[in-house]
């Protein structure tokens, strides 16, 4: 695997059934680039996430990530643990607690802090110590996605575009090395998906990796350093966005043609 790779994908592919829904992907995500994977409905776009994140076991192929651990075989939460945190394609927050909250619940899962049961029942002072830490941290990643002001707001209640902003800080305060996220952009109308786009170019200064499933070819153009499609389970083409988009196969998929 090149030096410069964080994840190597080689030769997956997943049946449901009679239905071959990954076949034979291969893809490198290089370190340091925005990778986006497009493609229609149903082109196996979410289930190569729930292959890389192991939710989902393929039938053949590997999955390494950086350099030397293989993927496939692990569980959702020794792959969580590498630093790989993904977001869910319909929005996964508690609704009914405060924005604050909901970071917080992120970040407790976080590996580098060690505590038990007990010192959550009891709230010992080590608890008490890491809550602390861990409030000031979740602040400061609100004010980084530009939403520090709703910190009391219930989840449920924050307009749609700050709700994915929400989720986008979640994923960040995991302190992850690969942030997967799929379709993030989806129902964001023109003015939130350019503020999506801003965090999400703040995220690779911070030497986090991203890859982003989406649907929109023009907010893709914005944010891409490399483009995958697939499509019915293959990958159809890759290259730079201006190639992607005069690509005749990738035309003829999305128009249906
Ligand atoms: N758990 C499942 N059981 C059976 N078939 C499934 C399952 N999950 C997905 N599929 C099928 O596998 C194919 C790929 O689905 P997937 O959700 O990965 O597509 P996608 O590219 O993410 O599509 P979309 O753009 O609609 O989100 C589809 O035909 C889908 O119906
Ligand atoms: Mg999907």
């Amino acid at each position: 695997m090149p030096e410069n790779t964080i994840l190597s994908i080689k030769h997956v592919s997943l049946m449901f059934g009679g239905l071959k829904a990954l076949d034979d992907v291969n893809i490198d995500i290089e370190k340091g680039e925005v990778l986006c994977i497009i493609g229609p409905n149903g082109a196996g776009k979410t289930t190569l996430f729930n292959c890389i994140t192991g939710f989902l076991r393929p039938s053949s192929g590997s999955i390494v990530y950086d350099d030397d651990a293989e993927l496939i075989g692990k569980k959702p939460h020794e792959i969580a643990g590498y630093g790989i945190y993904r977001s869910f394609q319909n929005l996964a927050l508690f609704n009914q607690l405060s924005v604050l909250e909901n970071l917080l619940i992120g970040g407790l899962k976080r590996s580098d802090f060690s505590y038990g049961i007990m010192d959550t029942l009891l709230i010992t002072d080590k608890f008490k110590k890491i809550e602390r830490g861990l409030r000031s941290e979740a602040l400061s990643m609100l004010e980084f996605v530009g939403i520090s002001g709703r910190k009391d707001m219930r989840a449920g209640e924050l307009p749609y575009g700050e709700r994915k902003l929400l989720e986008l800080a979640r994923g960040l305060i995991t302190k992850p090395r690969l942030l997967l996220l799929d379709e993030p952009a989806a129902g964001l109308n023109p003015t939130e998906k350019t503020e999506l786009v801003s965090a999400i170019k703040k995220v690779c200064e911070q030497k986090i990796n991203v890859v982003l499933i989406e649907h929109d070819m023009r907010f893709v153009s914005d944010i891409a350093d490399w483009i995958v499609v697939l499509d019915y389970g293959k990958k159809l083409a890759e290259g730079l966005p201006e190639d992607i988009k005069n690509n005749r196969a990738v035309i003829e998929a999305y128009l249906g043609t």
